[in-house]
């Protein structure tokens, strides 16, 4: 049975719109160790594995920017560096062994920065995808994330040869003195040869990020930077709302900075609104025409489509997580730059027999289950789709005590079967993915000791 949310939803969001950045659940800091550890090859053998995600995790880059919480390390040579991949290369042989019969239906090559990586072991990394794991990279959609110095012509051509379909570039703001201010090297001129290098290798998908809320920032100087991403017509681009994290390099007091998010994003909304591009979710925004036409004439049958909310996600490299139906699980999670270095030292050293085992993660029971299910389902712009949701759980969603205040509050929307986000929940996404938390969770995240 699912209790009812001690604090009421209006009372909630009214204290920020930013409280935490919400793109799955649970959160990798409600991860605990697991005792004892679960054996992969049981864990996966319960699991449908006809449409997995690969996902493989890069913990280099070439700077530490003081924005960023992500697992990344700057402190690496080159010795380091190939035993990571050869440490990759292992894992990826174990896990594969003991998935059974498994089909891939997407790929993605983050971090990090995956483009900091020599071309060699670039190569050998989608080696690993390909010949390894068995995932057909032609045939599924395939993102790598770069950053504007690292996205090398080389890399590219390798990159776009190899099936990659979505490169997505790291870009933040197109005012130097901005991404400067956050410890983050990088001048305009870079960022447009990178980009205009990546529209020469020719990838259908080009994503743009860009970051609001940064120190120095203003309105005008946000829509400058959007207006500068514009000229080169991306097919995505994903606005964040700048967080500042524990033990991040960038320190912050709260006060007028929610106005300033707030205001950058409804301009900044709609600006790519009116230059063509649809809103996929609070962050994402796409030229769904290119996209759609693109991955249909792209992509052979048979090609099983993943699905967010209902399918399995295969990790490998330390900093990945790796999804099934009942179990999450990942390795530590640092932020501080001693704290990952020892990770990653652990990680290298680590014996083949152990890579058979999760350590480290939560266990998702029934209700976990259908609230990772609600909170995916809404944070896409398809929305909860009432009759799948029952066929999946064999239970109807009132059960779900939340979703009336939510409906009451209009922050969305019932048409049909379909429950959507409206245009105001969709401003509040974050907040309202933080409300829609578990107390198991909450207390997990509050207990957790950032390091
Ligand atoms: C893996 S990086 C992208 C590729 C590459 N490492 C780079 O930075 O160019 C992921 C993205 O997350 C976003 N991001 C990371 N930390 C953030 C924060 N604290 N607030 C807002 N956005 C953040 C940035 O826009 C960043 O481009
Ligand atoms: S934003 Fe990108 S380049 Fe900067 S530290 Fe994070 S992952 Fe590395």
């Amino acid at each position: 049975m699912i209790t009812a949310k001690r604090e009421n939803l209006k009372s909630f969001i009214e204290r920020s719109p930013y409280q935490a950045y919400v793109y799955s659940y649970p959160h990798k800091t409600a991860y605990r160790p697991l005792t004892p550890p679960v054996k992969l090859a049981d864990l996966w053998s319960k699991q449908d594995r006809q449409a997995l995600f690969l996902y493989i995790h890069i913990p280099f880059c070439e700077m530490r920017c003081g924005f960023c919480n992500l697992f990344t390390t700057v402190t690496h040579n080159e010795d380091f560096v190939s035993q990571y991949v050869r440490t990759l290369q292992r894992q990826a042989r174990q896990v594969k062994s003991l998935l059974g019969e498994v089909s891939f239906a997407r790929f993605a090559l983050g971090g990090g920065t995956p483009t900091q990586l020599p071309i060699n072991h670039l190569e050998t990394i989608l080696n690993v995808a390909s010949e390894t794991m068995g995932a057909n990279l032609q045939n599924i959609p395939v993102s790598v994330e770069m950053s504007p110095e690292t996205a090398d012509k080389d890399k590219l051509q390798l990159l776009r040869s190899r099936g990659v379909d979505r490169a997505s570039i790291g870009v933040q703001s197109f005012i130097e003195s901005e991404v400067l201010a956050t410890g983050r090297r990088q001048t305009t001129a870079q960022v447009e040869a990178a980009l205009t290098r990546m529209s020469e290798a020719g990838f259908p998908t080009i994503n743009i990020d860009l970051i609001y809320g940064l120190p120095g920032q203003t309105v005008e100087s946000w829509l400058y930077s959007i207006r500068a991403a514009l000229r080169f017509q991306p097919e995505e681009i994903y606005l964040y709302p700048l967080y500042v994290r524990p033990l991040t390099g960038l320190g912050r007091s709260d006060k007028e900075w929610d106005d300033i998010r707030l205001a950058c994003y409804r301009e900044g909304r709609s600006l790519l609104l009116s230059s063509g591009y649809t809103q996929v979710s609070m962050r994402m925004f796409q030229q769904r025409e290119n996209v759609e036409t693109l991955h249909v004439t792209s992509l052979q049958p048979p090609c099983p489509v993943y699905s967010c909310q209902a399918d399995g996600m295969v990790g490998l490299g330390c900093g990945a997580r790796s999804y099934t139906d009942t179990l999450h699980y990942s390795n530590d999670y640092a932020v501080g730059s001693k704290e990952i270095r020892d990770i990653l030292l652990y990680f290298i050293q680590t014996p083949d027999e152990v890579f058979e085992y999760a350590n480290y993660g939560f266990q998702l029971d029934a209700e976990e289950r259908r609230r990772r299910y609600i909170l995916l389902s809404l944070f896409d712009d398809e929305g909860l789709n009432l009759t799948d949701y029952q066929n999946q759980f064999g239970t109807d969603v009132i059960a779900f005590p939340e979703l009336s205040q939510l409906l009451s509050l209009n922050l969305t929307t019932q048409q049909n079967q379909i429950l959507r986000l409206t245009e105001v929940g969709i401003e509040k996404s974050d907040v309202i993915g933080a409300w829609l938390f578990s107390d198991k969770v909450n207390q997990l995240m509050h207990s957790y000791e950032f390091k």
